[in-house]
């Protein structure tokens, strides 16, 4: 599939989020945080906003959902009209059967990692997964500084897919910008979400471009 930009619209004017989505032409998906104010300290948006932007967008909603209870909430985000759902292993109590019950509605079905979750534990479930998330920030809000404690899990994430000879995407999100891209593509990722590097560019769609260019490189 090569390099995949995931703009995520925290960051961006939520009194124009119609206009907003399509300023990004160039993207490959759409990254809608949704969070509850529980399993994060931040309250953004649910199912409605979801089905809305599915229809106001040219692009594939990716819902990364930081949200606690991911096993009841997860699977209406399918019929909401996401492509991707992420759910957090963290929130879910049944990680396995949550995954097949996603892919088994008709989207892709990816898992989440806080900075400090290890991957090892999940090595026997990847085949059971689309893609992983590793946080590179903890999750909550946009705009924060990458930490580079999260690079060994992404190397190590990509040494477990490769040795299972699977083709499960590895998606980095938190403090993705122009400086901190092409080490996390070195390090195996191949998925970018990045917020405020995107809405805070005077152009949207060439700092995708520019992104785009760096992870290549
Ligand atoms: C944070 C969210 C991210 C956030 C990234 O919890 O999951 O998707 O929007 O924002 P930046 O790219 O600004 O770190
Ligand atoms: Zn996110």
């Amino acid at each position: 599939m090569g390099i995949q930009i995931t703009p995520s619209i925290l960051n961006s004017d939520f009194a124009a989020l119609g206009a907003e989505v399509r300023r990004i032409p160039g993207a490959d998906w759409l990254h809608v945080d949704v969070m509850d104010n529980h399993f994060v300290p931040n309250l953004t948006f649910g199912l409605g906003m979801v089905e809305a932007l599915a229809a106001a967008s040219e692009l594939p909603v990716d819902a990364h959902l930081m949200i606690e209870e991911a096993d009841r909430h997860a699977p209406a985000y399918v019929e909401a009209g996401a492509r991707s759902v992420t759910f957090h292993v963290e929130a879910a109590r049944a990680p396995v059967r949550l995954a097949r019950e996603i892919r088994s509605a008709g989207a892709r079905v990816s898992m989440g990692l806080k900075p400090a979750t290890p991957i090892e534990p999940y090595e026997d479930m990847l085949p059971e997964l689309d893609m992983v998330l590793l946080m590179t920030v903890e999750p909550g809000f946009g705009g924060q500084s990458f930490l580079d404690i999260c690079l060994p899990k992404i190397r190590r994430t990509r040494e477990l897919v490769a040795r299972h000879g699977l083709e499960t995407w590895v998606q980095v999100d938190g403090g993705i910008s122009l400086e901190t891209i092409g080490r996390c593509a070195e390090a195996g990722a191949d998925v970018f979400v990045a917020g405020s590097a995107v809405y805070s560019a005077d152009d949207p769609d060439a700092m995708v471009a520019s992104l785009r260019a760096a992870a290549e490189a």
